[in-house]
C-alpha cells in the first residue's frame, strides 16, 4: 500500500480545480467542513487555505473509500485521493471550484476532532469570547485567512518599496528605559538589577534619532510597538508599526516615500490606482486648524461634507444675538478673558439637510431628542437646535429669543435654507470640538453620507493633516505641555514666538488619514540642541530634569545630527481599512479582547510569589 504523505502527496489545494481539470487524477488534502450522507454516497465539503471542494464517495464504486467517509466528522483532517468530474446540473456557482468535483477513489483519515464549539464559517453567530479562546479554529474561517494573508502582502510590498529605494531595515530593542510623557509603557521587572525596571518600547522612536545621528541615512523597520493605554477598536496594547526614519529632508520628501507605498499597497492589495483620484498620487493636505474648523478633529473624514460653522465671531459681532448663553460668550471676549486667535470656547453650528441626506430619512424629532442625549453621553451640556422656516426665521427653538439679524446672519454662514435643521454647540473648546466631530460622524452614518464602519468603502479619501500647534495648554497644571511629544521641530516662521507666545508655534508635524482614521504620523524633528533648550523653558524642563530624562539623546544631538524626520504607519489599522474590517481583533492573529486579555493562553497570568522575589519585587496586601 502506498503510504500518505511520503508516497501519495498533494497535487492541488482545495481553491484549484477548474473545468479543465475535469478527468484528471488528483490528490487533496484538508478538513472536513461538512459531510452528507445521502444514502449510498457521502459528500464531503473539504476546505483548506484555499478554498473548498466537494469529494464524493460513492459505495458502488469504491466501497471502502465510502465505508471509511461515513466515519467523517467535522473539522477531522483527511487526505483523498480520485478523479475530477463533471458536477453537470448540480454545478455551485457560488464557489470558485462549483463547476468540479473530486470522484474519491481512496482516502485516509490524518486526525480526528472533537465536534468544534462552533461552525467554521463566516458570520456563525457565535460570541466574541468563544471564538477568541478558540482563536486556532476561529482563525480557519476564509475571512480572518483572508486578512492576515492580506496582512503578509502588505508586509511583503513593504518591505520591497523600502529595499528599492535605498533604506536600511534594522531591529531596535524591545526592552527600554522607562521616559515619562507620551503613551503609558507596560513595566518589566529587572532580575539582574534589583529594584529596576525596563518599559516595553511604546515606538522606536528615539532609536531611528539615533540612526540618523549615526549616519544610516534611511531606515525602516516593521516594528512591534506596546502602549498601556485603554483599548478601543482601533487600538491593541501591542500592534505594529511600519516605521521611518530620514535624513536631509522636509516633510515634503517624506510625504513622497508615505504616498508612493500607499500608492503600491492599493494597487496591489485592491487593484485600486490611488493616482486615478489623486493627481500624481499625491494626497491633498490640510492644515490642523482649518480641519479643526471644518470638522471639529485632526482626522476628517472627507468621503461627505455635513461641515461646521465657527459662529464664534459672529456672536461677538451680535453681542450674543439675543442669546442669553451667546451673550456669556462674547462678554468673555469683551473682557479680554478670551482671545480672538486662541480663543477658550467658542460657538459652532451644523445644519442637516431637509431631505434627510442620501438616506432620505428626514430626522423627526423623536431622533432629533436622541441627538440630544447622544451628546450629553461626551458630557455636554445640551444639544441647541432651530427648524429654518419658510420665511428664514427659526422654529423649534430654545433660543427664541435670537434677533431677526442674528437669525439672518447665521442663515447665511451656514447655509442654512428652510426645513434645514440647525445644530448649536458652545462652551470649552476642547468639548465643542470632540462632541461636533462625532456629531458630524454619527450623522454622517445616519443619513448615509458614509458607511457603516467595518463594510467595504472603495472611496478612499486619503488626506495629510499638517501644521498643528507644538504644545498645549494643560488647564489642570497650567502650564504647556507637547502637543506630541518635545522632539518635534517648530516652524522657521513661527520661532519668533517661542517664548512670547507658545500657542501660536506652529511644528513640522504630520499625520496622514484615511476615511477618518489616523493612519499614521510623524514629523520633522529637532536637530538643534539650542532650539531644544528653548522649547524645553517654554514646558519647564530645567536642564536637571532633561537630562535625567532624554540625556543620551541630547547628547547625541551635540555630535552632528543631521537634520532629519520621519513617520510611522499603523500596519495593523492599514489592513483593517484594506479589509474592510470592523475592528483590529480581525487582522491581528492572536488579539486581547478590550480588557487587555488574551482569552485562549488566559494572558495575563498569576505568577508566584518565588518568582517575584526573583525579580526583587513584592506583593502588595490585598485590601481588605
Ligand atoms: P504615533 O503614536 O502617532 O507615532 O503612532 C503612529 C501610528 O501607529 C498607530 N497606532 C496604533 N495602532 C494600533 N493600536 C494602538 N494602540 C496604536 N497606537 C498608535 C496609528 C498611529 O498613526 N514614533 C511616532 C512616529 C514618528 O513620529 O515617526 C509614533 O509612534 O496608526
Amino acid at each position: 500500500m502506498a503510504r500518505w504523505l511520503e508516497e501519495i502527496k498533494r497535487t492541488h489545494s482545495c481553491g484549484m480545480l477548474r473545468e479543465g481539470d475535469i478527468g484528471r487524477d488528483v490528490v487533496l488534502f484538508g478538513w472536513v467542513q461538512r459531510a452528507h450522507n445521502k444514502g449510498g454516497v457521502v459528500f464531503v465539503d473539504l476546505r483548506d487555505r484555499d478554498g473548498i471542494t466537494q469529494v464524493v464517495f460513492d459505495r458502488e464504486d469504491f466501497a471502502e473509500a465510502y465505508a471509511l467517509a461515513e466515519t467523517f466528522r467535522r473539522e477531522w483532517v483527511i487526505g483523498v485521493r480520485g478523479a475530477v468530474r463533471d458536477r453537470g446540473t448540480m454545478r455551485n456557482p457560488k464557489i470558485a471550484t462549483g463547476a468540479i468535483e473530486v470522484l474519491a477513489h481512496e482516502g485516509t483519515v490524518f486526525n480526528r476532532s472533537e465536534t468544534p464549539p462552533f461552525e467554521i464559517t463566516d458570520d456563525n453567530g457565535t460570541r466574541d469570547e468563544l471564538l477568541l479562546q478558540y482563536r486556532y479554529l476561529d482563525l480557519r474561517r476564509p475571512k480572518l485567512q483572508q486578512s492576515l494573508r492580506t496582512r503578509s502582502r502588505v508586509n511583503q510590498v513593504t518591505r520591497q518599496h523600502f529595499y528599492d529605494l535605498g533604506f536600511t531595515e534594522i531591529e531596535t530593542p524591545s526592552l527600554v528605559k522607562y521616559t515619562p510623557g507620551g503613551a503609558r509603557n507596560f513595566i518589566v521587572p529587572s532580575r539582574m538589577q534589583a529594584g529596576k525596571f525596563y518599559a516595553l518600547a511604546e515606538s522606536p522612536q528615539l532609536f531611528k534619532q539615533l540612526f540618523m545621528v549615526a549616519g544610516f541615512d534611511r531606515y525602516f523597520q516593521i516594528a512591534r510597538c506596546w502602549r498601556d493605554e485603554d483599548l478601543r477598536l482601533d487600538r491593541q496594547p501591542e500592534f505594529t508599526q511600519i516605521d521611518v526614519e530620514m535624513s536631509f529632508v522636509t516633510q515634503e520628501d517624506i510625504f513622497a516615500v508615505v504616498e508612493q507605498l500607499l500608492g503600491k499597497v492599493f494597487k496591489e492589495i485592491l487593484g485600486v490606482d490611488l493616482s486615478e483620484r489623486f493627481a500624481g498620487g499625491k494626497f491633498p493636505h490640510m492644515t490642523f486648524a482649518e480641519s479643526m474648523r471644518r470638522f471639529g478633529n485632526d482626522k476628517p473624514d472627507m468621503r461627505f461634507a455635513m461641515e461646521h460653522t465657527d459662529l464664534t465671531e459672529l456672536a461677538i459681532a451680535h453681542k450674543g444675538g439675543g442669546v442669553p448663553l451667546l451673550e456669556e460668550i462674547a462678554l468673555r471676549f469683551e473682557r479680554g478673558e478670551d482671545r480672538r486667535d486662541l480663543p477658550q470656547h467658542i460657538v459652532k453650528a451644523m445644519v442637516i439637510p431637509a431631505d434627510g441626506g442620501p438616506a432620505q430619512k428626514p430626522l423627526s424629532r423623536k431622533d432629533l431628542d436622541e441627538l440630544e442625549l447622544f451628546v450629553k453621553q461626551m458630557r455636554a451640556q445640551g444639544l441647541a437646535r432651530a427648524k429654518v422656516s419658510d420665511d428664514g426665521t427659526w422654529a423649534q427653538t430654545p433660543w427664541k429669543s435670537a434677533t431677526p439679524e442674528f437669525v439672518r446672519a447665521v442663515n447665511e454662514a451656514t447655509g442654512a435654507k428652510p426645513g434645514d435643521i440647525l445644530l448649536f454647540q458652545l462652551g470649552k473648546e476642547s468639548l465643542v470640538q470632540t462632541v461636533m466631530a462625532n456629531l458630524r460622524l454619527h450623522l454622517g452614518k445616519k443619513l448615509g453620507f458614509i458607511p457603516e464602519f467595518g463594510t467595504r468603502d472603495h472611496n478612499y479619501s486619503f488626506l495629510w493633516v499638517v501644521d498643528p500647534p507644538l504644545f498645549e495648554w494643560d488647564d489642570e497644571h497650567k502650564t504647556w505641555s507637547p502637543a506630541h511629544h518635545a522632539f518635534t521641530r517648530p516652524q522657521d516662521d513661527s520661532l519668533a514666538w517661542l517664548e512670547s507666545d507658545p500657542g501660536r508655534v506652529l511644528c513640522y508635524r504630520y499625520d496622514v488619514v484615511l476615511n477618518g482614521v489616523e493612519v499614521g504620523g510623524g514629523s520633522i524633528r529637532l536637530h538643534d540642541p539650542e532650539v531644544q533648550q528653548r522649547v524645553f523653558s517654554v514646558l519647564g524642563i530645567d536642564e536637571q530634569e532633561s537630562r535625567a530624562k532624554f540625556g543620551f539623546l541630547l547628547d547625541a544631538l551635540k555630535f552632528g545630527a543631521p537634520p532629519h524626520g520621519g513617520l510611522a504607519i499603523g500596519m495593523d489599522r492599514l489592513v483593517m481599512l484594506l479589509t474592510g474590517a470592523e475592528s483590529l481583533r480581525d487582522v491581528v492573529a492572536y488579539p486581547k479582547t478590550a480588557q487587555g486579555l488574551d482569552l485562549m493562553m488566559g494572558a495575563p497570568g498569576p505568577v508566584s510569589d518565588g518568582q517575584l522575589a526573583d525579580v526583587h519585587v513584592t506583593r502588595l496586601e490585598k485590601r481588605e
